[in-house]
């Protein structure tokens, strides 16, 4: 897809790897629903791809609200008279299974994985009937790989992957295509939250740590890829970007 002239919603856009998909993609061409539930520092992402000479618009979205999904959607289509791109990003890190007695696990899933299918389910039907579209959905390494400290995390991660795998065949049939997005650990405040130690020990792991425009070179190559549908795109420190159990349709 050409990007120029497009018009995006990016969810978790305020923050991390969908601030930085949400800015490149404005300069690519694309025209940005900034969505997530952060409104001041959405307002700043707006401010910055307006800075920069593109245009954005925030709007408040709780990825696990139907309603809040289909209004961001339905912005993009408002302000800008397209939807072409779906970006389904916003997530939470994992948590400490057994030592938790909220139930915060079940918001990981939550926010991780019912979203996804959910914004993916609003995005694809809006497409179809507009005429086709690109969906990327976030996943992670995490979704390739075990976690052992997150695993709940890492089976929301492993259900947005094979979801997504085996929507494949929407490509040929309806002109959409969904893709993932596999990235390794990323500098941004998700992974800043385990501190200082933690970071270190990442590092020393992984060869390094990702930045977040590493993730958006990557999102905005499967929106370009007209022959990506169901893929799986790798982002690591060590091995740059690759596809992992490529399904093409
Ligand atoms: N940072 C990493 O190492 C890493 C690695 C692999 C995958 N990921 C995934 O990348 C995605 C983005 O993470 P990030 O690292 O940029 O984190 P981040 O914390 O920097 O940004 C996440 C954004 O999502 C928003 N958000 C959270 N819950 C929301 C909700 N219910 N509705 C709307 N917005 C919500 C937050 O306000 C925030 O702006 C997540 O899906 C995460 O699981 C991150």
């Amino acid at each position: 897809m050409d990007i120029d002239g497009s018009s995006a919603v990016v969810t978790g856009a305020a923050s991390g790897i969908g601030r930085a998909s949400a800015l490149a993609l404005a300069r690519a061409g694309a025209r940005v629903v900034v969505a997530d539930l952060a409104a001041r520092r959405g307002a700043q992402v707006v401010d910055e791809i307006g800075t920069a000479g593109g245009i954005a618009v925030f709007r408040h979205c709780d990825v696990t609200r139907t309603e809040d999904l289909a209004g961001a959607f339905a912005c993009a289509l408002e302000h800008f008279g397209r939807f072409d791109i779906a970006f389904n990003n916003a997530g939470i890190a994992g948590e400490d299974l057994f030592e938790d007695t909220a139930g915060d696990w079940q918001r990981v899933v939550d926010v991780n994985l019912t979203a996804v299918i959910d914004a993916t389910r609003i995005a694809v039907r809006e497409m179809r009937r507009l005429g086709g579209g690109v969906v990327v959905n976030t996943a992670s390494m995490g979704g390739i790989l075990p976690i052992p400290d997150s695993p709940v995390y890492a089976a929301t991660k492993a259900g947005v992957v094979n979801f997504t795998r085996s929507l494949a065949y929407l490509a040929p049939a309806h002109r959409v295509r969904v893709n993932a997005v596999c990235p390794s650990y990323t500098d941004t405040p998700l992974v800043r939250r385990r501190g200082d130690e933690d970071l270190a020990d990442i590092k020393q792991r992984m060869g390094g740590i990702l930045q977040p425009e590493d993730v958006a070179a990557g999102v905005l190559e499967l929106v370009q890829d007209d022959s990506r549908a169901g893929a799986i795109m790798r982002v690591t420190v060590r091995g740059g970007r690759d596809y992992a159990r490529d399904v093409r349709p």
